[in-house]
């Protein structure tokens, strides 16, 4: 049985989850460098947390995209290079995630992502904005907010700290 495709972008696939997404996955979300800014209390992750994480998506089974999530594909070798999705944050307005491997960054990926993301989470939900939320010192999150079209809000207190603040809404 072929696995759920999110989106196709010129250079990725972003489709659900499989089991034997384990080890790529714990690979990259074991690296501390992917974490450096973001939330996530328990980092770097280990595999049992990986494994969880992935399961509960493949139980989730999402199918449209008002909060997937989904393995990021590099196309060109079949690699599972990150993970990217929909979080809930206000009704019909997400905030969008991605982390992806070190070796992966300055791509140019994060931003052909986003892109699809926005465009096809608008062409085929309810969705009618989606949110970008980085932490003030994430310099290459908060410049793939801006060429995606995000507008800058500011910063505010989210979750107990301080975070830039990026906005598009449906057209
Ligand atoms: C944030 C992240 C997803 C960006 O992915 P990416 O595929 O490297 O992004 P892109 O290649 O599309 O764009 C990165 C941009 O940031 C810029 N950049 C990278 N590091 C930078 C730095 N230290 N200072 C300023 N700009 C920087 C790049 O030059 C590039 O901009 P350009 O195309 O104008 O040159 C990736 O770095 C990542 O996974 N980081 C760890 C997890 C994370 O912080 N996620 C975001 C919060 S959930």
């Amino acid at each position: 049985m072929s696995t759920f495709v999110y989106m196709e972008t010129p250079h990725l696939l972003i489709r659900q989850y499989t089991l034997n997404d384990v080890s790529e996955l714990f690979e990259i979300m074991s690296n501390p460098k992917v974490h450096q800014y973001t939330k996530d209390k328990n980092h770097p992750w280990d595999r049992l947390q990986t494994e969880r994480y992935i399961r509960f998506f493949i139980d989730k089974n999402f199918t449209t995209l008002d909060c997937f999530h989904g393995a990021v594909i590099e196309k060109a070798s079949g690699k599972l290079i990150g993970l990217t999705g929909l979080n809930p944050y206000k009704e019909r307005e997400p905030e969008i995630e991605w982390k992806l491997g070190v070796s992966y960054w300055n791509k140019g990926y994060a931003t052909e992502i986003g892109k699809e993301v926005i465009s096809k989470t608008f062409e085929t939900t309810d969705i009618i904005g989606i949110y970008g939320i980085a932490s003030p010192e994430n310099a290459a999150s908060r410049s793939v907010l801006q060429k995606i079209g995000m507008t800058y809000l500011g910063v505010h207190e989210f979750r107990g700290q301080e975070d830039a603040f990026y906005y598009i809404g449906k057209k």
